[in-house]
């Protein structure tokens, strides 16, 4: 029988998995739709073969839908990005990709998980409260702008386990 996501997602069910080397240009790409400063391909490979770093992602089908990454030191994890497929936001992928990280990172040891966030990003915001993240610093003017007064960025923090 097909489960919840595959009927939200039309009938391909969303995989997810371990990413690697091999989606370097997949993440930059997905990246560089997200967010104002992208990475480039050397950026997200440099990063993907670094040790302290593991990331997720997601496929429905043969198309990439998502990812996340953290770097590791100690028993603290800071989520470098996370990051959904347009067309695929707002139908649990992003949830279901934090939940599994973070399930892997509690397993690789870490037990406290940071990020910083755009004051202004509601979606990105409500799915971390959800997954138990709450505020505990702030920098004032991190994100610019176009022709606006830039944005604080919210520092969040995890316990895990
Ligand atoms: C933030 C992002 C990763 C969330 O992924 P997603 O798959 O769309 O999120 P989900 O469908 O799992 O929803 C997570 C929560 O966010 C809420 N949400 C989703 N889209 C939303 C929107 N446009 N406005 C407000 N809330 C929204 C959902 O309702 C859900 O909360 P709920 O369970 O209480 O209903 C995705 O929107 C994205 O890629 N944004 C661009 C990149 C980005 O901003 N990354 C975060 C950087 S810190």
């Amino acid at each position: 029988m097909m489960g919840f996501l595959g009927r939200l997602f039309g009938g391909g069910e969303p995989m997810l998995a371990e990413a690697g080397a091999r989606d370097t240009a997949a993440i930059a790409a997905l990246h560089a739709a997200s967010f104002r400063r992208g990475w480039s391909e050397q950026e997200v490979e440099t990063l993907l073969l670094d040790r302290s770093v593991i990331a997720h992602r997601a496929t429905v089908g043969a198309k990439f839908a998502g990812f996340i990454m953290s770097r590791s030191a100690a028993d603290e994890a800071e989520i470098l990005s996370i990051a959904i497929a347009g067309n695929r936001r707002g139908k649990g992928l992003g949830r279901a990709l934090l939940t599994l990280h973070l399930r892997r990172l509690a397993a690789l040891g870490a037990r406290t998980v940071f990020l910083e966030v755009d004051e202004h990003n509601a979606s990105a915001i409500r799915l971390y409260s959800r997954a138990g993240f709450h505020e505990v610093g702030r920098r004032p003017n991190y994100y610019p702008k176009a022709g606006g007064k830039p944005a604080s960025a919210l520092i969040l923090r995890r316990d895990l386990g």
